[in-house]
C-alpha cells in the first residue's frame, strides 16, 4: 500500500490517526539498506539516528532478516507455557558472548530496565536483607530508560513525568557524573542497587570523566550494593567496544541491553546477570508472552554474530575518530562542542536568528543525512556501525555544509 502514497499522504494520515506522541522529521521513509535508507520519492538518504542505535548492524540486513523469514515460516510463538527449540540455544549463546550465568528475555527496552529493577529489588530483600518494601535504588538525574509509569518515576525531564503521577517510590536521585553524590547516597543501607547509562544518549551523549563508571562500580562494590548498566542505547558494538562498560573494564552485575539486539528488526531485549542474582526471581514471579519467543531467539542470536563477524566495534572505534576529528574543524561559530565515543556522537548547536537544532536537521534532510536533535539545542548523530568510509566522509561534508548555511 505504501507504494500508492506520497509523503504528504502518509503524514497526512499519521497526523489523523495516530497519537501525537511524536514530532518526527518530516520525511516518509519506505526502504532501507546499510546505511542509507530511502523515502516513498525515491530519494536517498545516510540514516543518522539508526533508530536511536538499534541498527548498528545496518538496515534490512540479510543474515538477520534471514533468520527471522526462516524462523516465521517454522514456529513464531509458543509463550513461556512450553519449551521451543530456539529459546535454550539462544540463552547460551548470549551468555557465553557476554560472559554471565543467565538470561531473562524480553521485547522493549523500558520492560528490560522494568525487569532489572525487579530483581535488584528482590535481590535487596533476599540476598542483602534489607526490611520489607524499604529498598531504593540510585538513579542518575537526566537519565532516560524508558516510558512505563515506573521508569518515569526516576526521570528528571518534565516532559517525560509531568502530569503523569502519582509516581513510584524507592529511588533515589544524584547528579550523573557525581563520585560524592554518589559515596554519600550509598550510605543508606537500604540502597539495593545503582542504575546507570555509560554514556547518557537521550540526555545528549553525555560522557562522563575517565574513571567515573570504575569508581562508580568499586564503590558500590565495597557497599554490596548491585551495579546495574543500562546499555540498551551504549551496548553491542555502539561505542567503539562491545559494552561502553568495557572502556573502563567493568563487568556490571546486571547488564541492560535492547534495541541492536535484534540489529533493528524486531523488539528484543534482555537482562543478563549470574545465578547469584538471577535466580532469586522464581516461576510466576516475571515474564512476558512474547520475551524469549522463537523468533526474537533466533533473530538475536543472528544480530550478535553479524557485530562479531563484521567487527563492528573496531569499525566504530575507527570511523568515530574520523568523524569527531572533521566535525571540529568545521569553522562555525554554530558549533560549541563535539563530543561521543565510538559512533554515538552529538554536535551542541548554537541557536542563532530563531534557528535551532531543529533547523538544522530539516537542513541536512533537505541535502541527504537524517539526524534528530535531543533537547533543543543538540544533535545526535549516530550512523549504522556498517558504514563504510567513504560515505561518512560523503555525509559529513553534507553536515558541514549544512551548519555553514547557518552562519
Ligand atoms: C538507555 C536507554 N534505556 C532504555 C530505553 C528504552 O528502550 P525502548 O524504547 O525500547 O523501551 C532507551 C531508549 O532510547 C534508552 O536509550
Amino acid at each position: 500500500m505504501s507504494e500508492l502514497l506520497t509523503s504528504k499522504k502518509a503524514m497526512e494520515l499519521e497526523d489523523q490517526y495516530g497519537a501525537h506522541n511524536y514530532h518526527p522529521i518530516p520525511v516518509v521513509l519506505s526502504k532501507g539498506k546499510g546505511a542509507k535508507v530511502w523515502d516513498v520519492e525515491g530519494k536517498e538518504y545516510f540514516d543518522f539516528l539508526s533508530a536511536y542505535s538499534a541498527v548498528n548492524q545496518g538496515h534490512c540486513h540479510p543474515e538477520i532478516v534471514g533468520a527471522l523469514t526462516e524462523q516465521a515460516q517454522k514456529l513464531t510463538l509458543t509463550s513461556r507455557a512450553f519449551y521451543n527449540d530456539a529459546l535454550g540455544v539462544y540463552e547460551k549463546y548470549i551468555t557465553e558472548y557476554f560472559g554471565y550465568d543467565k538470561i531473562l528475555p524480553m521485547n522493549s527496552g523500558a520492560e528490560a530496565d522494568e525487569t532489572a529493577l525487579k530483581l535488584a529489588r528482590k535481590w535487596g530483600y533476599l540476598k542483602k536483607g534489607i526490611p520489607e518494601n524499604q529498598a531504593k535504588i540510585i538513579v542518575c538525574a537526566d537519565n532516560f530508560h524508558g516510558r512505563t509509569i515506573t521508569i518515569i518515576s526516576m526521570s528528571t525531564d518534565p516532559d517525560a513525568k509531568n502530569d503523569f503521577g502519582p509516581y513510584t517510590p524507592g529511588f533515589i536521585t544524584i547528579p550523573y557524573n557525581d563520585l560524592n553524590a554518589l559515596r554519600n547516597a550509598l550510605e543508606d543501607p537500604h540502597v539495593a542497587a545503582f542504575l546507570v547509562e555509560p554514556i547518557q544518549g537521550e540526555a545528549g551523549v553525555m560522557v562522563p570523566e575517565d574513571g567515573f563508571l570504575k569508581e562508580a562500580y568499586s564503590m558500590c562494590k565495597s557497599a554490596n550494593v548491585l551495579f546495574i548498566a543500562d546499555e540498551v542505547q551504549t551496548g553491542i558494538a555502539r561505542t567503539g567496544k562491545l559494552l561502553a562498560c568495557d572502556h573502563e573494564d567493568i563487568r556490571p552485575d546486571v547488564l541492560i541491553l535492547g534495541k541492536a539486539l535484534s540489529g533493528g528488526v524486531y523488539p528484543i531485549s534482555a537482562v543478563l546477570a549470574d545465578d547469584d542474582i538471577m535466580l532469586t526471581i522464581k516461576p510466576g514471579e516475571h515474564g512476558s508472552t512474547f520475551g524469549g519467543n522463537p523468533i526474537a531467539a533466533r533473530v538475536a542470536v543472528a544480530a550478535l554474530e553479524v557485530v562479531r563477524k563484521e567487527k563492528l566495534a573496531e569499525r566504530a572505534e575507527k570511523l568515530g575518530q574520523i568523524f569527531r576529528n572533521e566535525i571540529a574543524q568545521i569553522k562555525s561559530e554554530r558549533i560549541e562542542k563535539v563530543r561521543g565515543k565510538g559512533l554515538l556522537n552529538a554536535v551542541v548547536i548554537k541557536p542563532k536568528n530563531g534557528k535551532t537544532a531543529w533547523d538544522v536537521c530539516l537542513k541536512m534532510a533537505e541535502k541527504g543525512v537524517l539526524a534528530k536533535p535531543t533537547h533543543d539545542h543538540i544533535i545526535r548523530f549516530a550512523p549504522p556501525l556498517v558504514i563504510t568510509e567513504t560515505e561518512l566522509k560523503q555525509a559529513i561534508q553534507i553536515i558541514t555544509d549544512s551548519i555553514l548555511s547557518f552562519d
